[in-house]
């Protein structure tokens, strides 16, 4: 039996009905930029993740890259990234004509932490961007303090964590809501995926949503009026009425990746060779990746490959080591320990609507290729 890393199939089964009554609405209604579809998910994302404001946008790239222009930081100014991550965290400190500084990671979490943007300070930091890795929120208040004592920003790069959160003061926090700004992907794979690309930018600083909204309509609200130069960046409305009907699903399809985690997590303990992704106590991870550390990955990969067993590598590269970076000087064996999650990681398939026999399968895959 082969298994797909993702099947988008099976979720769109379950609530298909709903699913095309949304989008025949909006095609009814043909209110496709911005309008009330936008406005409604916009309202109900705002109250899930408990911010005053939720902004959408046409990706999880814009969502990263309007907020660093928003910021009006200084041309070459710094922001701390991590190095193991999607490419995007880092591709659009550049794209805002800022500089990326690369930190390394946590090897447990594969997370950034406080301690590792403190190896990158500079006296020219103005910012950081924390990445969600994986669905897990990043270890946060360390991270904060650090920030409020350096005078940086904090972006919040949630484009793989929509839902996940993390006890701060006693207090359950969605991804999203910590930071200065919180960026979302909604690119079809992500936990909340559309029918195309989307973003949302979340804050809770009324001049800094004011500005975030203007730059993704050219940089002003009244029409052939511009106080900023913005871009076209706006969440399609078809998109929105997806993300309002899955968005009620949300927590459901949460339970199930993390009911499947615990299965592979009971059934690949013990295996000489295999380190299981590891969820912290105070964070509820909402597995947009299982991604395990392990030994062969390369020649596992294979082996998962032949077998029709769905897997990837997020990430073979650490973006320190990308060639388009080549001019910031950095060298292999700057950042050992995202270096070394590059060779080791290994994610295999997580979503919800697994059956347990497939679930078997991919288990005894790993089980047969590690006896
Ligand atoms: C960590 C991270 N940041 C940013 C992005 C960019 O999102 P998008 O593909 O919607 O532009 C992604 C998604 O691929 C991501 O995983």
């Amino acid at each position: 039996m082969s298994v797909p890393l993702l099947d988008l199939q099976a979720q769109y089964a379950t609530i298909s009905s709903e699913l095309d009554d949304a989008v025949a609405g909006v095609v009814r209604s043909q209110r496709f930029i911005l309008g009330p579809a936008v406005e409604k998910f916009e309202r109900e994302a705002a109250s899930y993740l408990g911010v005053r404001h939720a902004i959408g946008c046409a990706s999880g790239t814009d969502a990263l890259l309007l907020p660093l222009r928003a910021l009006q930081l200084e041309p070459g100014d710094e922001v701390i990234v991590p190095a193991f991550t999607f490419f995007a965290t880092a591709g659009a400190v550049w794209n805002a004509g800022l500089r990326p500084v690369f930190a390394d990671i946590d090897p447990v979490t594969f997370n950034m932490r406080a301690q590792d943007v403190e190896r990158a300070l500079t006296p020219r930091s103005r910012a950081l961007i924390v990445v969600h890795l994986f669905g897990q929120v990043a270890e946060m208040e360390p991270i904060l303090e650090l920030a409020e004592r350096h005078g940086l920003a904090v972006i919040e790069d949630a484009a793989q964590a929509f839902g996940a959160r993390r006890r701060v003061s006693g207090e359950w926090c969605h991804a999203g809501r910590l930071g200065t700004v919180g960026s979302f992907s909604f690119f079809p794979s992500k936990n909340l995926g559309a029918f195309g690309d989307g973003g949302l930018m979340t804050t809770e600083d009324d001049a800094l949503a004011d500005r975030l909204r203007k730059l993704r309509v050219h940089g002003g609200i009244q029409m052939y009026h511009h106080e900023m130069v913005g871009t076209n960046s706006r969440l399609d409305a078809l998109q929105a009425a997806v993300l309002s009907v899955k968005l009620p699903h949300l927590d459901g399809w949460a339970e199930g990746r993390r009911r499947n985690a615990a299965w592979y997590d009971a059934q690949l303990a013990g295996i000489p060779g295999i380190r299981r992704p590891v969820a912290l106590a105070e964070s509820h991870h909402v597995y947009n990746q299982y991604t395990l550390r392990v030994e062969g990955r390369d020649e596992l990969k294979r082996h998962l490959d032949e077998r029709g067993i769905g897997n990837a590598i997020y990430y073979p590269l650490p973006l320190h080591l990308q060639e388009c970076f080549a001019g910031l000087g950095y060298r292999r064996g700057d950042l050992p320990e995202s270096e070394s999650a590059a060779t080791e990681v290994i994610s295999l398939p997580i979503y919800p609507e697994l059956s347990p026999g497939q679930l078997q399968e991919v288990a005894g895959a790993l089980r047969a290729f590690y006896a």
